[in-house]
């Protein structure tokens, strides 16, 4: 089994009723353009978004979600690998890695409430870790294969976060970002782009534990920069063979490379 830090926070089946013992900063929103993200303001917002962002998330897709994350896992390639998810949320990428035979799975979140979620459900071969992706407790070469899915859009510096999956994939091994991306359609960009600012948050106030969340979802998506520029930040930070994949008329996109 790979071992975090030991100053690090590996939580085992916790209570999901467990307080956070992260900042709570009522209401706040982070940033969502690029520049000035602040990590706690993210963490607080992610620990009130846990408890119905499964529910939340299905709902808002259209129930595609869960294709788009059993590609995600799929693209890392992870029969019998160690692979980590990094900001996991309540593990849905985890359990679906485990799901396609990956032997051992280290969840990666920063919010407690997101992993106390996870943690709940219970899986043998998944342990929760809370840790920042910008600084991974662990050391150089020690995993198969990273994920990162609808993770690295709220991470302040998305380029650092990606230089550390590389420190932490072995030779040979893989990254996959899954992320949400603009429609390369023109016609279906301006009706996705009216779903995301109009129709979402208003959907978002019934089923989610915190609407104004999905408003700063909505305003991150369309900060976000493109397939090009992501493809670009992979190989500055050391992996080749990259590739894009589009799923829902380019509403994700899915990225995938191999550590040099
Ligand atoms: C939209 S959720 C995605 C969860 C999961 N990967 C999924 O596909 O459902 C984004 C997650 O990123 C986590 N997160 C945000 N910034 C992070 C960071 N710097 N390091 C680790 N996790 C982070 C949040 O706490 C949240 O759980």
């Amino acid at each position: 089994m790979l071992s975090p830090d030991p100053e690090t926070a590996v939580l085992r089946h916790r209570s999901a009723t467990s307080p956070s013992p992260g900042p709570t900063v009522a209401g706040e929103l982070p940033a969502a353009g690029r520049d000035g993200k602040d990590a706690a303001l993210v963490q607080a917002m992610f620990d009130r978004v846990a408890p119905r962002y499964d529910l939340a998330n299905a709902a808002l897709s259209f129930g595609q979600d869960a294709h788009w994350r059993r590609v995600t896992a799929g693209a890392a390639r992870p029969a019998d690998a160690h692979v980590l998810d990094v900001a996991a949320g309540p593990g849905n990428v985890a359990v679906e890695l485990v799901r396609q035979g990956a032997d051992e799975v280290v969840a990666l979140d920063l919010s407690f409430n997101m992993l106390a979620e996870g943690a709940r459900r219970g899986h043998d071969r998944i342990t929760w870790v809370n840790g920042d992706a910008q600084a991974l407790p662990f050391p150089d070469e020690s995993f198969d294969a990273v994920t990162i899915s609808f993770g690295l859009r709220n991470v302040p510096d998305p380029q650092l976060a990606l230089r550390e999956f590389a420190r932490v994939t072995r030779p040979g091994g893989r990254v996959v970002v899954c992320e949400f991306a603009n429609p390369t359609s023109p016609a279906f960009r301006t009706i996705y782009r009216r779903y995301l600012v109009g129709a979402l948050p208003q959907f978002a106030r019934v089923v989610s534990s915190s609407a104004p969340a999905y408003r700063y979802l909505a305003d991150s998506i369309l900060a976000w920069p493109d397939r090009a520029s992501i493809g670009g930040w992979l190989s500055t930070a050391g992996f080749r063979e990259v590739m894009v994949k589009d799923l829902a008329f380019g509403i994700v996109a899915v990225h995938r490379g191999f550590r040099a």
